[in-house]
């Protein structure tokens, strides 16, 4: 049978490079695909004075695209710094990889856009971002993209979770529509405020649930 898929895909997909987690990341990200509902997690270290990625994990609920990309987008960034990773595009990527089919493109993009999301979510928490724009509400909406609800595996906006979101005297409240009790409920809680309480305006934020 004709695969779709060059050899290095194959290669990539069936011998993946830095699958895992790393034990209290500097940087992480779970992103969701839109287009197929899959989801891709990254956690990165990096080194504190040289500002240098020492070590990337990812881990790919998607497709062999996604792990392939996922698998070469981590080679590329392991050692370079984070300016030179935030770079790294899905068409490189898809380039070291010898191409990915065009209905596959978005496996690559889900990739690549994990690495930019655990890297902005490192800069977040460093106070490195120079642009420190007043926390609004579109602004706590614009983070909570990058928040997954894993019942779907989509953002917790795109799914309806998230049912007010207030911001009063620099604190962050957010309503979900979830249960408190609910099985997922801490880790929705804890996803929300790693986005949300490292902004430089914010003193509290405060996630509730349904009783
Ligand atoms: Fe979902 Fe490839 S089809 S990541």
């Amino acid at each position: 049978m004709n695969s779709p898929y060059s050899d290095k895909v194959i290669q990539y997909f069936q011998n993946p490079k830095n699958v895992g987690d790393i034990e209290d990341p500097d940087g992480v990200a779970k992103e969701g695909s839109p287009a197929c509902g899959d989801m891709v997690q990254l956690h990165l270290k990096v080194d504190e004075k040289t500002q240098l990625i020492e070590d990337i994990k990812f881990r790919s609920y998607g497709c062999a695209s996604n792990i392939a990309t996922g698998s070469i987008i981590t080679e590329m960034a392991k050692g370079s710094s984070i300016d030179e990773a935030k770079e790294i595009s899905w068409q490189q990527a898809a380039d070291e990889l010898g191409g990915l089919p065009a209905v596959k493109n978005h496996c690559s993009v889900l990739a690549v856009d994990a690495l930019k999301e655990a890297i902005r979510d490192y800069e977040e928490k460093n106070g490195l971002i120079k642009e420190q724009l007043p926390t609004t509400i579109e602004v706590v909406k614009e983070r909570l993209k990058h928040v997954m609800n894993p019942i779907h595996g989509l953002d917790v906006l795109h799914t309806n979770l998230i049912s007010n979101i207030e911001i009063d005297n620099n604190i962050i409240l957010i309503d979900v529509d979830l249960d408190e009790d609910h099985q997922f409920a801490p880790v929705v809680k804890e996803d929300i405020l790693e986005k949300l309480e490292h902004r430089w305006d914010i003193k509290k934020v405060k996630v509730s649930f349904q009783k």
